[in-house]
């Protein structure tokens, strides 16, 4: 195909004001919007574009992950998320975002029983939780614990080497459920559970949460279920803050255990990731259906800095499909557990409040997948400050399979934006005595 290319008028004020037309290559992906090539600017032009957020700006190109926000589609590898969701599983959906394609049924026996061999924690790591409050919030942990992770496992820290990426890739796949039922143990003051072999990666992970060296721990095939699509649902969510600091992080070559340490930390600020715990606790404020307007009326006034957590995102501009999936399979688990959560009425009446509200449909601000996952963990048993820990572990396959995709584009260089400058310019340093 031709070459496209994009004219734009550019003033140049020096020496005398003038229109120069400007010739940008397009570049067209297989969906979504084209990308106008900005590479040469600096070269040609000497000047540089200005998007603080990257609203309008590509950081790479990817194969991975496709979301259109106008209609509320989310495709991995180009399979729709409620399939996904519906049908495939978690280490599925891991095996699918690392390697591009479905795996046959050897592929997917051979990749689960890598796993599931890679989820133990070298012995040492355990005394890293024990430097660490016992209020200290999981992530936090999670953060310290996984970045830790690069002191222990020299043999997989060369990102050059293919093989040594593809096991750093199995362990921190096999591990971060480890790390994150210990931090959640360690917070309770209850013994570590060793990972079990004969169980799924989702049924091992709830019997390190939940179960007890005195005792054999049920998997209840609901909530292993539950927690299955859970982390298949928050698997990868193309270029976000968390993603793009991993694949940042890794650019100058990092390698992967710290970068997933940073996507972490990324992770958890409430714009992003910390937003499902801070909707718990926003229902919990609210209290009671009669205080929803007072609350609407809060996130809508610019005066007020509350917003509606889990509501609104930068890309969807419609209603979020995994948020749709999850406030199906939460009336699901919520009546198959026998629980009667009034949080789960509060949560619909607010969500219809808000859809009738014209400030939210103007903005088109829907609700997305951090709204109904914090009450689906809450009727599985999941203390609040572990939500967040619990995306986490979910991203972690995207994290790892973004990162991949990274190292192996030719197209990648260090990641350093520009700026504006609008600081002092050169100015004679007076000593202090003449201040
Ligand atoms: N409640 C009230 N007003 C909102 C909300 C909200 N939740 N979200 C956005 N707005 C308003 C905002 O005030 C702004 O209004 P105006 O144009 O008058 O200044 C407009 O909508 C656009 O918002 P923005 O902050 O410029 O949009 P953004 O794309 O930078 O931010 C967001 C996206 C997700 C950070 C934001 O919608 C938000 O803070 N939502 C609440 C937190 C949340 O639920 N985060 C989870 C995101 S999805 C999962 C994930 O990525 O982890």
């Amino acid at each position: 195909m031709a070459q496209e290319f994009i004219g734009i008028d550019e003033m140049v004020n020096n020496p005398q004001p003038e229109t120069k037309s400007l010739r940008l290559p397009v570049l067209k992906g297989t969906l979504g919007p084209s990308v106008v090539d900005v590479r040469d600017l600096y070269k040609s032009k000497k000047i540089f574009t200005y998007d603080p957020g990257y609203t309008s700006t590509a950081s790479c190109t990817s194969k991975i992950t496709f979301i259109d926000g106008e209609q509320g589609q989310l495709l991995h590898r180009g399979y729709s998320i409620e399939e996904l969701a519906s049908q495939s599983t978690y280490l599925e959906v891991a095996y699918l975002l690392f390697n591009g394609e479905l795996p046959t049924k050897d592929e997917y026996a051979a990749f689960e029983k890598e796993i599931t061999y890679h989820t133990l924690l070298h012995e040492q790591v355990i005394h890293f939780f024990r430097g660490f409050r016992r209020d200290a919030h999981p992530v936090a942990v999670m953060i310290g614990v996984v970045g830790a992770l690069s002191s222990f496992y020299h043999d997989s820290l060369d990102i050059q080497d293919k093989a040594q990426r593809d096991l750093a890739s199995l362990r921190l796949l096999a591990k971060v459920p480890t790390i994150a039922a210990m931090a959640f143990r360690y917070s309770q003051g209850h013994p570590f559970m060793y990972p079990q072999n004969n169980l799924s990666y989702a049924g091992n992970f709830l019997h390190m949460l939940f179960g007890y060296p005195t005792e054999s721990y049920e998997v209840d095939p609901v909530i292993e279920r539950a927690m299955d699509q859970l982390l298949i649902l928050h698997a990868d969510h193309e270029q976000n803050a968390s993603t793009s600091t991993v694949r940042m992080a890794g650019s100058s070559g990092a390698n992967p255990f710290a970068c997933l340490a940073a996507g972490m930390a990324s992770l958890w600020g409430p714009a992003h990731g910390g937003a499902n715990e801070a909707v718990l606790y926003m229902l919990h404020e609210i209290g009671d259906k009669s205080q929803i307007p007072k609350y609407i009326e809060k996130a809508k006034s610019k005066k007020d800095p509350f917003r509606l957590m889990g509501f609104g995102h930068r890309v969807y501009k419609n209603y979020d499909p995994r948020a749709a999936v999850l406030r199906e399979s939460c009336h699901k688990v919520l009546e198959v557990l026998g629980i009667d959560d009034p949080l789960l009425e509060l949560a619909l009446e607010l969500e219809k409040m808000a859809l009738e509200d014209e400030y939210f449909l103007e903005k088109k601000l829907f609700p997305n997948v951090d709204f109904y996952s914090g009450l689906i963990f809450k009727a599985l048993g999941i203390p609040t400050p572990m939500f967040t820990a619990l995306f986490a572990v979910g991203r972690t396959a995207g994290w790892i399979a973004q990162w991949r995709e990274m190292l192996e584009d030719p197209e990648t260089k260090i990641g350093r934006p520009r700026q504006l400058y609008k600081g002092e310019k050169l100015r004679t340093y007076v000593p202090i005595v003449k201040r």
